[in-house]
């Protein structure tokens, strides 16, 4: 299964909510599970997870032609919590446009090996992320519980509709919501005329305290992200067995 995330804007929670989510959906299944991160420049995966890998997803999608698909998971790094990491490179104009039908392919190959493939897809609909978005079986929306998240979250829908994903793929999820919100969950769902699908509590020492030892929430002591991030994983992992 392949799932993707993309940001409503910059700086939503992304990277933090496609991370976890793989080792999650790892723990969860015991099934092989690869991250890939698909934002052009360096990214953050490989630092949100404190793997350095030599190999990284320009080089896969450079050498894709030649590679046997059951040798990828050989060249990828690890992480102690299990899953295969496929960190950007430091080369900002790629993945580029050129690029876009080979991100296709390399995620095609992924989901031969893998049995779960989640992409941080940044937060732009670009060629490169739209390819992703396209091979996807889930699409998660990250917003954030404000106002240019809703705007761009309306938007973003019908750009990714163009973009010929099915709606039903696509699903919204809020992250950092507190009990104090500047835009209420309910009227955020009568403005999108939806109900959201998933909610993250803010709890920025948690995520911190993750980023800064290079592990995912799950491996921290127990509290309401945590939970919140193991109840996503688990309706993934159903939904992946239902559709097997
Ligand atoms: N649930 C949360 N509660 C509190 N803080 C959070 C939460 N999720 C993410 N953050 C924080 O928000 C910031 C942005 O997170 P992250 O890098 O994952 O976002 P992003 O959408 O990937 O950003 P970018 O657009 O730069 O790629 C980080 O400081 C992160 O620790
Ligand atoms: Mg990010």
């Amino acid at each position: 299964m392949v799932v993707s995330f993309l940001g409503t804007k910059g700086g939503t929670g992304t990277t933090t909510l496609a991370v976890n989510c793989a080792a999650e959906l790892r723990r969860v299944s015991g099934m092989p599970t690869v991250v890939v991160d698909l934002k052009p420049g360096t990214g953050d995966v490989g630092l949100f997870l404190g793997v350095r890998s030599k190999f990284t997803l320009l080089d896969l999608l450079d050498q894709l032609t030649w590679l046997e698909p059951h040798v990828i998971p050989g060249m990828l790094a690890r992480h102690d919590c299990g899953i295969d990491v496929l960190p950007g490179a430091a080369d900002y104009g790629r993945p580029g446009t050129a690029d876009a039908a080979d991100v296709e392919h390399v995620i095609d190959t992924l989901r031969r090996t893998y049995d779960y493939v989640v992409v941080d897809a940044g937060s732009a609909l670009s060629p490169c992320s739209a390819a992703a978005l396209h091979v996807s079986d889930e699409v998660h929306f990250v917003a954030n519980p404000d106002l240019p998240c809703l705007r761009n979250l309306q938007r973003l829908r019908d750009l990714v509709r163009l973009a010929g994903v099915p709606e039903d793929r696509v699903r919204y999820v809020l992250n950092r919501t507190s009990d104090m919100e500047v835009v209420p969950l309910r009227e955020i769902e009568v403005a999108l005329g939806r109900h959201i699908d998933h909610r993250f509590t803010s709890d920025y020492r948690t995520v911190a305290a993750a980023l800064n030892a290079g592990v995912p929430v799950s491996t921290l002591r127990p509290g309401a992200l945590r939970a919140e991030l193991d109840t996503f994983a688990r309706a993934i992992v159903s939904r992946a067995l239902a559709a097997a």
